[in-house]
């Protein structure tokens, strides 16, 4: 059983996604778990405070590495209580870490626990990735103003390959790379669709191979369109 630990200050951008989709037959299925820590629950201030200014000045806030500290030490603590010795890795994600890849996605599915820690405002303290993260991952080149959707996304590419996740369905699109696919009607006319009309343009036609029955030259066709092709 693969258990995300996940820390944030949005708890609740969590549950509609990991409460539907896959994730939760998964869930059910004892393949995937996720707990959602807050990270307000960590902090000793009296506001339940956890960002302050940046040493140096600029503008915004930077999230505080005590609370985060905390948070990653109960979690710790919770996994070590149990009786087997679980494997750990604790990721941060920054737009300046290693970019996630499926590579990345197929080694840390094979730890036992994986604890997120999404990031907020401008910054987190640097010390987090200095010293309590075990890797920084960055889910593109792009600035997103947390590591919410980060942590989904790492969450979904990971359990994809953990055994029993996927269905037969979504694992033979992931033998066969994705291809392009089409489905009824064999020809579309967008103009008729429109105006309820007989067509009279021509209209948006599948590729007349996979129409052909030929197994081997539509396997050939898919070969051809494929991801890495
Ligand atoms: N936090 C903000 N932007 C991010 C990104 N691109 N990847 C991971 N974490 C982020």
């Amino acid at each position: 059983m693969m258990k995300f630990h996940a820390i944030t200050i949005f708890p609740g951008m969590f549950d509609s996604y990991f409460g539907e989709s896959l994730f939760r037959r998964a869930a059910q299925k004892g393949i995937v778990s996720l707990r959602t820590y807050d990270l307000r629950d960590f902090t000793k201030e009296r506001h339940r405070k956890v960002d302050d200014r940046p040493f140096g000045g600029g503008p915004g806030m930077v999230l505080q590495v005590a609370p985060i500290h905390a948070a990653v030490h109960s979690i710790e603590q919770g996994i070590a209580r149990g009786a087997k010795k679980r494997r750990v890795r604790t990721i941060l994600f920054s737009p300046r870490g290693k970019k996630f890849d499926a590579a990345m996605a197929r080694r840390l599915s094979r730890y036992d626990d994986l604890i997120l820690i999404c990031g907020r405002y401008e910054g987190v303290d640097e010390r987090v990735a200095e010293h309590i993260a075990d890797e920084e991952v960055s889910i593109g080149d792009y600035v997103l103003s947390g590591g919410e959707l980060p942590a989904l996304v790492l969450m979904e590419a990971v359990s994809r390959f953990l055994p029993g996740f996927l269905g037969k369905e979504e694992s033979l699109e992931e033998k066969n790379g994705s291809f392009p696919t089409y489905s009824r009607p064999e020809t579309f006319y967008p103009a008729a669709a429109r105006a309820g009309s007989r067509p009279k343009k021509k209209g948006w036609a599948v590729p007349k191979v996979l129409l052909s029955g030929d197994h081997q030259k539509i396997a050939e066709w898919r070969r051809r369109h494929g991801a890495g092709a």
